[in-house]
């Protein structure tokens, strides 16, 4: 059987002013009633193929996603709690360590939205023989614009019907990089999606990165069990090095292969995003919640709070919540993040 593993430690600052430092993204209901973590969660939940899922998140949230999960019914077998966070490659190398070194281990992300669930599983299929032959396996979505927010992955000859060798991957390229790998056609963005043996994932992180299997290592060793609850020990984890699993590992590591899959796929990255994700009017409006909204166009109004009355206005952003409206023009909602660090200066 396949163990879920769900990271749920990112921030999600450019959903703001609904994502807050204490109910990021993930715990939010964005394109759904169900939260995106339980939307990730309920992916591989319907299956026998799946175990319960390991779950790797921040300490601070560890009641909302006992009681999200429980919502769905399900619980995280275990729960991982992070004193802080140190980027994935350690939340992912807790979740190996607490695994058995011959598990597999689906990797997501707790924040996507995955349109094409059978497609998904499939290509989570297909993946199997060749991660079973100590192959690392990213999952690769069709790159349609140069979005520097992402990895790219080359793809080389196949290994398998629908797996490829991984000729190159490269996290985050520039705006120039980018656009030269959409132009060329060979190159797929990465989905942040893993399949690969918990002991595969661990012999890699320490060929190239040793320092964090050293760190999270001796966490995991001084980790305090408290039902479904495991914390690793704090001042070892937090000297581990902090960073990514796509710099530390898929850069660097050599048996990669990527597995090809067309899917409707979006990691919901901003509001303009969510804009284009959303049901819509036939003026093109996406409304949340107590929205009254005349001669609007291509709006994105959702209300968490007070009843928000949109006239005569196109092409906005408005995310109103209990106390604090984010008004934007739609196209820019990138710039969120430059109210958020205003925010942060000021206190
Ligand atoms: N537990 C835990 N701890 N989870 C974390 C941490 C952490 O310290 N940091 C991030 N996460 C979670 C996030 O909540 C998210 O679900 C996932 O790990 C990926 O982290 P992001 O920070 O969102 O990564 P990214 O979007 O910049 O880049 C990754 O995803 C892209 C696709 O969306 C990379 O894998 C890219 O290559 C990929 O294209
Ligand atoms: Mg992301």
């Amino acid at each position: 059987r396949i163990t879920p593993v769900i990271l749920s430690g990112g921030a999600g600052t450019r959903l703001w002013p609904l994502s807050r430092t204490g109910r990021p993204k993930q715990l939010l209901s964005l394109t759904h009633e169900q939260t995106m973590l339980q939307l990730t969660a309920g992916r591989t939940a319907q299956s026998s193929r799946f175990t319960a899922p390991i779950v790797v998140a921040n300490a601070a949230h560890a009641d909302q996603i006992e009681a999200q999960l429980a919502e769905v019914g399900l619980a995280a077998e275990p729960l991982i709690l992070e004193p802080a966070g140190r980027n994935t490659a350690p939340a992912i190398a807790l979740a190996a360590l607490a695994a058995e070194p011959s598990s597999l281990l689906l990797v997501m992300p707790s924040d996507h939205v995955i349109g094409d669930v059978d497609a998904f599983l499939e290509a989570v299929e297909r993946a199997v023989p060749i991660v079973e032959q100590g192959w690392l396996a990213t999952f690769g979505i069709k790159a349609e614009a140069p979005d520097t927010g992402y990895g790219y992955i080359r793809r080389g000859e196949a290994l398998a019907p629908g797996v490829h060798r991984v000729e190159r991957f490269v996290e985050k390229p520039d705006r120039a990089t980018a656009e030269a790998y959409v132009a060329d056609g060979s190159y797929s963005w990465n989905g942040g999606i893993f399949l690969f043996e918990a002991g595969v994932f661990l012999d890699a992180l320490r060929a190239h990165e040793p320092a964090i299997l050293d760190a999270v290592g001796l966490a995991m060793d001084g980790a305090a069990r408290d039902g479904g609850r495991l914390t690793p020990d704090a001042a070892a984890f937090g000297a581990s090095p902090s960073d990514s699993i796509d710099y530390a590992v898929m850069e660097k590591a050599d048996k990669v292969a990527v597995v090809p899959v067309e899917m409707s796929w979006s990691d919901v990255g901003s509001w303009d995003a969510l804009h284009a994700l959303a049901a819509k009017d036939g003026r093109e409006n996406a409304h949340h919640g107590e929205v009254i909204s005349i001669d609007s166009s291509g709006c994105l109004i959702r209300s968490d709070g007070p009843l928000v009355a949109a006239v005569g206005v196109s092409d906005l952003i408005v995310i109103a919540t209990k106390d604090a409206v984010l008004i934007l023009p739609r196209g820019a909602s990138q710039d969120v993040r430059r109210a958020v660090e205003q925010l942060k200066r000021d206190g």
